[in-house]
């Protein structure tokens, strides 16, 4: 979604915004700006499109000596909401005067009644947009403190933002400020960096301020003065990123998503590594924070998710009920606060987010911890709003993930409610025996990740078979459902077919009508319980001229034999082989998208952190 840069300090300013701009491109936007300042005035530059489509806008429009001598600016990558992606969209937006300039992701929920009230006052408005009045708000709170004005307009504001502003009168300090989307300032050797996610930081500094919701920061070269928005000063620790640049860049692949879904086994190794007691058959988790007997006390496990997170919690509902023989339910984020939940303090609430910033789940952390419940998240965004807000979690360790198709996250998401599940079952019915057993298996995970990976060219191979539909249908059952749903998520996001994930006992209830001579079924068909089931549905499928693709066991030869194509993943135990089943569809949707032409790392109208509800 949206992204912000921000720079004040001793380097060509334009030059570290377009990089900044360029290192959050992977979130999604469909227009970019950047405001500087030159000799106590603001310089704007927009165009709808892409950050190179800016670059060639900004030196054709400016002169070659103004990239050298300005430092300080504001920037930002749009993804739109309110009005469609044109220039005049596009941030920054001025103020009446043209003397402030303002980025802002999130939306201001009142802004038509504060654009008529300042429409009534003599303010003319060019956008469509709610940021474009924030903007004339601020100058008409300006009265000399650009800090003040930002402080008074934003107590007038509903909704969510992370801004920065700039103002040509109070050239040595840019304001920034959040409620609800992420600011990071990156603490510089004579110069600051704002963003609303590190990665723009990365090639800048360590060292790290997150703001809180409600936070003010003055931010100049060589100091960050943090207040509330009553102007009483509050303290922010300074944390290290521990982020390595090279994490962000592709690396000799040919997209994000490719190498991302090859570094599996190793994140799945970071993930898992530590968590292993394989003498007691447990898992050691010490950021659950919770005591064998506050765990004992748990009644019920309600994971909240969307997307792709959504699925592995999916996953996690199958382990926590087989393995630990608690009641589990995974309940969509966006439902989940407008639905007056039933949750109380024997629940162990856990919010899934490889961002750890999609709006939704923040809101749902928010209700639960209102109700009491026990309340912890399972991100991969080390600082992330929602990490930090239900104080106690488990980080997935996967490294940056750039491509907006989520891969690595959702293994390691599972990998660690498998887990979860271990640890909670070791403290209810499952013996030392079986979570030996079981540990074993998770701790094997990266080695059959990496078996499935090595078809890589086989699997590109049978893609090409399926890139003329423009519709397929996926199949499972028990936990290989959850992964059926997974594998046509990821097909229809990147490849734009569309692609619909069933149980297999389903697709008889209505969807069998779609289906005709040729139409591709992904049929999950591991030799896990519920597979001889699967078979009788894959038959009904074929009978109507289905085109059969089956994930099928190794050395499982007669299921093999059932189908047109097949992919073999090893033979593990039933949640285990949710995760190298998703990855060989993982693989497939890639390979399906690459022949299809289609940009995968940033899928049309896609996001990659969704901060909006
Ligand atoms: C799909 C995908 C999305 C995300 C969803 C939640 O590939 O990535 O469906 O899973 O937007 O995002 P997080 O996990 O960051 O909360």
């Amino acid at each position: 979604m949206c992204g912000i840069v921000g720079y004040i300090g001793k380097a060509n300013a334009p030059k570290v915004l377009i990089n900044g701009l360029r290192r959050l491109e992977y979130r999604g936007y469909d227009s970019a700006g950047l405001a500087v300042l030159d000799d106590d005035q603001i310089l704007v530059a927009k165009s709808a499109g892409k950050v190179s489509v800016l670059n060639d806008r900004a030196r054709t429009q400016w002169p070659q000596e103004l990239f050298n001598r300005v430092t300080t600016g504001i920037a930002h990558t749009r993804w739109a909401t309110h009005g469609p992606p044109t220039e005049v969209n596009a941030h920054p937006h001025l103020d009446k005067s043209g003397d402030i300039a303002l980025v802002h992701n999130g939306i201001i929920e009142n802004y038509r009644s504060l654009r008529a009230r300042l429409e009534g006052k003599g303010h003319h408005f060019f956008s469509e947009t709610d940021t474009e009045v924030l903007a004339h708000l601020i100058g008409e709170c300006d009265k000399g403190d650009l800090f003040q004005a930002v402080c008074d307009a934003l107590h007038q504001v509903e909704g969510a933002f992370g801004i920065a502003v700039l103002s040509a009168q109070e050239p040595d300090r840019i304001i920034t400020a959040r409620r609800g989307s992420p600011i990071v300032i990156g603490v510089g050797d004579g110069e600051s960096i704002i963003a609303s996610d590190a990665c723009a930081i990365l090639a800048h500094t360590q060292r790290v301020i997150y703001l809180d919701d409600n936070d003010i920061a003055i931010v100049t070269a060589d100091s960050v003065d943090i207040r509330d928005l009553n102007n009483v000063p509050v303290t922010r620790e300074i944390a290290e990123l521990g982020m390595d640049a090279a994490a962000t860049e592709k690396g000799g692949y040919d997209h994000f998503m490719l190498k991302e879904i090859h570094e599996q086994p190793e994140a799945l190794a970071n993930a898992i590594r530590g968590r292993l007691d394989h003498d007691v058959g447990s898992s050691v988790l010490a950021g659950m924070g919770t005591s064998p007997r506050e765990l004992a006390e748990l009644t019920r496990v309600v994971m909240i998710g969307c997307g792709t997170s959504l699925h592995a919690g999916l996953v996690g509902e199958y382990a926590f009920e087989d393995l630990a023989d608690i009641h589990a339910e995974v309940q969509q984020a966006a439902e989940f606060r407008y639905r007056n939940p039933i949750i109380g303090n024997c629940d162990l609430v856990v919010a899934i987010s490889q961002s750890g910033e999609t709006a939704d789940t923040l809101a749902a952390v928010r209700e639960a911890n209102q109700k009491g419940a026990f309340v912890m998240s399972l991100c991969n965004v080390v600082g992330s709003t929602i990490a930090r807000e239900t104080g106690r979690g488990v980080y997935l360790h996967a490294g940056p993930e750039i491509s907006v198709a989520s891969t690595k996250a959702f293994t390691c998401q599972v990998a660690v409610l498998l887990m979860m599940a271990l640890k909670l079952g070791r403290g209810r019915r499952y013996s030392r025996e079986d979570g030996i057993k079981l540990a074993r298996e998770i701790g094997s995970i990266p080695d059959l990740v990496s078996k499935v990976i090595l078809q890589n060219d086989l699997i590109a191979k049978i893609a090409a078979d399926y890139t003329k539909n423009e519709h397929a249908f996926f199949i499972g059952r028990g936990p290989m459902y959850p992964v059926a749903l997974e594998g046509a998520l990821k097909l229809k996001e990147i490849s734009y077919i569309h692609a619909e994930g069933y149980h297999a006992a389903e697709l008889k209830h209505g969807p069998i009508a779609l289906l005709e001579k040729g139409t591709p079924v992904i049929a999950l068909a591991c030799d896990v319980p519920g597979k001889d089931k699967t078979l009788g549905n894959v038959e009904e499928c074929r009978a109507r001229g289905a085109r059969i693709l089956g994930i099928v066991t190794e050395g499982d030869h007669e299921t093999a034999e059932c189908m047109d194509d097949f992919i073999t993943i090893p033979r593990c135990h039933p949640l285990v082989a949710t995760i190298p089943a998703v990855v060989a569809l993982q693989l497939f949707s890639y390979h399906v998208a690459r022949l299809r032409g289609c940009e995968i790392d940033q899928p049309r109208n896609l996001a990659k952190s969704v901060t909006v509800e």
